[in-house]
């Protein structure tokens, strides 16, 4: 008895000193091996008398069980110990964490007005709910003109009569253009100004690889005295110049905006030699400088609008627009 707990102790103790796997095993020989000191006591067991035997064999059968699972626990232990280490190897290379970063638009934005603030254009922002006078009338869109289909607009409100009333407060909307910031900047200002207004707008229109129900636009506007459509076409060439290289081929082509007279669109030619409608452009109409109390007669100034969306597609070489807002960090994570 005295023995076998004696031996129990000893070997629990070598099990628990037991430093590694292979040490581990030297130990399980020792006791429960061939020759190990628990297999001789039961082998020894056939030759002692029937009575000892029938006491002590339990009792060293007990043992050989308590060995095995001590045996058995301190290998798990040493095992997972192993693989720990193994898991965390000092010497591989560090995992850079997923940061975030600016969205593709955001940063085509911040360089558009880096741009142009370099020019000396001043940037200034618009509400994205606006009425209907700023979005329309002001800007030589009269309610029930035709021209107003120019622009698929959402109406915060369903009620048809009162909005085409333009009654204050019926006649809310998104902003379908960045152009009603010309009228609310013109409003609070005197010229000689010159700026830019980045901003969203919205359309009341079904999406497509170039179409989305809301998207980015950039507004320009320059007033003085004597500003022409000659000062634009400089602005604007340098503008191309600084987003995407010399060299940059563009064209104007006749067009029709009720808010500017002459009007143009302003077309870059791709690298395939095929030409892309880039912005809306013009010299302010005097309907306009009427709305805002300036008189045409002693300054004048031109216009323009562009989506950023098209131009990030050009620049980055996009292919659907509907990927600028898909939230997909696969493609984001690009840029
Ligand atoms: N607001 C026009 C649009 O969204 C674009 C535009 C055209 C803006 C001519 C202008 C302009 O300022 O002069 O379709």
């Amino acid at each position: 008895m005295a023995e076998l707990s004696g031996l129990k102790k000893k070997a629990l103790t070598d099990i628990a000193a037991a430093a590694d796997l292979e040490a581990l095993e030297g130990v399980r020989v020792g006791y429960l091996g061939r020759k190990g000191e628990v297999t001789e006591i039961l082998r020894s067991l056939k030759d002692v008398p029937l009575e000892e035997r029938r006491r002590k064999g339990p009792e060293a059968n007990a043992l050989r069980k308590d060995i095995t699972a001590a045996l058995e626990a301190r290998m798990n232990e040493l095992k997972k110990g192993a693989s720990a280490v193994a898991r965390f190897d000092v010497t591989k290379p560090g995992h850079r964490p997923l940061r975030g970063h600016l969205h593709p638009l955001t940063k085509l934005e911040d360089e558009v007005r880096r741009i142009f603030a370099s020019m000396n254009f001043s940037v200034v922002e618009g509400p994205e709910v606006e009425s209907a006078r700023y979005n329309f009338d002001a800007l030589n869109i009269p309610a029930n003109h035709p021209a107003r289909d120019m622009w698929d607009t959402f109406w915060l409100t369903n009620d048809k009569t009162r909005r085409e009333s333009s009654a204050i407060g019926h006649d809310l909307l998104l902003r379908t253009h960045t152009s009603p910031m010309q009228v609310r900047y013109m409003e609070t200002h005197e010229p000689p100004f010159q700026i830019i207004v980045p901003g969203r707008v919205f359309r009341y229109e079904a999406t497509d690889a170039s179409h989305q129900f809301n998207f980015y636009q950039v507004e320009g506007l320059m007033v003085g005295p004597d500003v022409t459509l000659a000062n634009f076409k400089f602005v604007i060439e340098k503008f191309y110049e600084k987003l995407f290289g010399s060299g940059i081929e563009f064209r104007f082509r006749p067009s029709f905006f009720p808010f500017t007279e002459p009007s143009v669109e302003v077309d870059i030619k791709l690298k395939g030699g095929k030409w892309l409608e880039m912005m809306g452009a013009g010299m302010v109409n005097r309907n306009v400088f009427d709305a805002v109390r300036y008189n045409p007669d002693k300054v004048q100034g031109f216009a323009f609008g562009m989506g950023l969306d098209r131009l990030a597609m050009v620049k980055y070489g996009i292919p659907d627009i509907r990927l600028l807002y898909s939230g997909d960090v696969r493609f984001t994570r690009q840029f």
